[in-house]
C-alpha cells in the first residue's frame, strides 16, 4: 500500500531532524512510504522518497514567495499533493488554481496526489459523489490522462476531526474513482492506529494519506504493525 505522511506546517529543523532519524528506523512493511515535509527541509532528506505539499502554480518568474515546481523538482521531490483542501478553505485557492498548479506539475515530472473531497452539507445531502466527480473532470480537464497521478479522497469534514464516514459510503466515492479514473486512490481523514483495521477493508483503496497522525512514529508504528 502507498502511505503518504502529509506533515502540514510542522516541526522545527531540529525536530525535522530527530523525526528523520526514527523515521527511518520505521518498519514499513514494504509498504510505499511517502514524506510531505515542510519544502524548506528538502536539503535535510537522504534516501527517502518524498513530496511538496503545494507547488506555484507559476512556471517561474517575479512571483514572490512562490516555490514552482521546477524548483521543488530539482531538490529530488518524486511526488506533490495538488488540491487539498485546507489550501481551499484556509487560503482561500480555488479550483482553476488548482488546475494550474496540477498542469505544473505533471510539466516538470512529479507526480500529482491529486486530493478530492466533499463538505458535511453535500455528504448529508447524499450528491457527494456525483460533487466529486464534477470536481475532480473539471481538474483534469484538457490533461493527458495517460500521465501518472494518484487521486486522495479526503472528506473535508474527516480531516483532523475523528468525523469519519462509513466505510460503505467511502467504498461510493473509492469505487466511483476506480471505475472512471482507473488510477491508484487513496483515503485521507483522521485515518489512525485505533480505526485503521476498520479503514484497511476499504475496497478500492491503494493507502492513505496521512496528517495527525504521520507526526506521532509510535503510533504510525502501530498503525503499520496492523495494515
Ligand atoms: P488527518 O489525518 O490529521 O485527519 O489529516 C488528513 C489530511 O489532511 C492528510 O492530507
Amino acid at each position: 500500500m502507498i502511505i503518504a505522511l502529509n506533515h502540514k506546517s510542522n516541526f522545527t529543523k531540529e525536530e525535522f531532524l530527530s523525526y528523520l532519524t526514527n523515521y527511518k528506523a520505521l518498519n514499513s512493511y514494504n509498504h510505499d512510504l511517502l514524506l510531505f515535509p515542510s519544502s524548506c527541509y528538502f536539503p535535510l532528506i537522504t534516501n527517502i522518497i518524498f513530496g511538496s505539499q503545494d507547488v506555484s502554480c507559476y512556471q517561474e518568474g517575479s512571483y514572490t514567495g512562490e516555490i514552482s515546481a521546477k524548483a521543488i523538482k530539482s531538490l529530488g521531490a518524486t511526488y506533490t499533493l495538488i488540491n487539498h483542501s485546507e489550501r481551499l478553505t484556509k487560503l482561500n485557492e480555488t479550483l482553476d488554481i488548482s488546475k494550474k498548479k496540477l498542469a505544473q506539475a505533471l510539466s516538470n515530472n512529479l507526480i500529482p496526489i491529486i486530493c478530492i473531497g466533499d463538505t458535511k452539507e453535500e455528504h448529508d445531502a447524499g450528491t457527494y459523489v456525483e460533487k466529486i466527480k464534477k470536481d475532480l473532470d473539471y481538474l483534469l480537464e484538457g490533461i493527458d490522462k495517460s500521465k501518472e497521478f494518484i487521486i486522495a479522497y479526503e472528506p473535508i469534514f474527516a480531516i483532523g476531526t475523528g468525523l469519519i464516514p462509513t466505510n460503505e459510503d467511502i467504498e461510493k466515492v473509492t469505487t466511483m474513482l476506480k471505475d472512471t479514473y482507473h488510477k491508484q486512490v487513496l483515503y485521507g481523514g483522521s485515518a489512525n492506529e485505533e480505526n485503521i483495521e476498520t479503514l484497511k477493508q476499504l475496497k478500492n483503496i491503494d493507502g492513505f494519506l496521512l496528517g495527525g497522525i504521520s507526526l506521532k512514529l509510535p503510533s504510525l508504528q502501530e498503525l503499520l504493525n496492523k495494515l
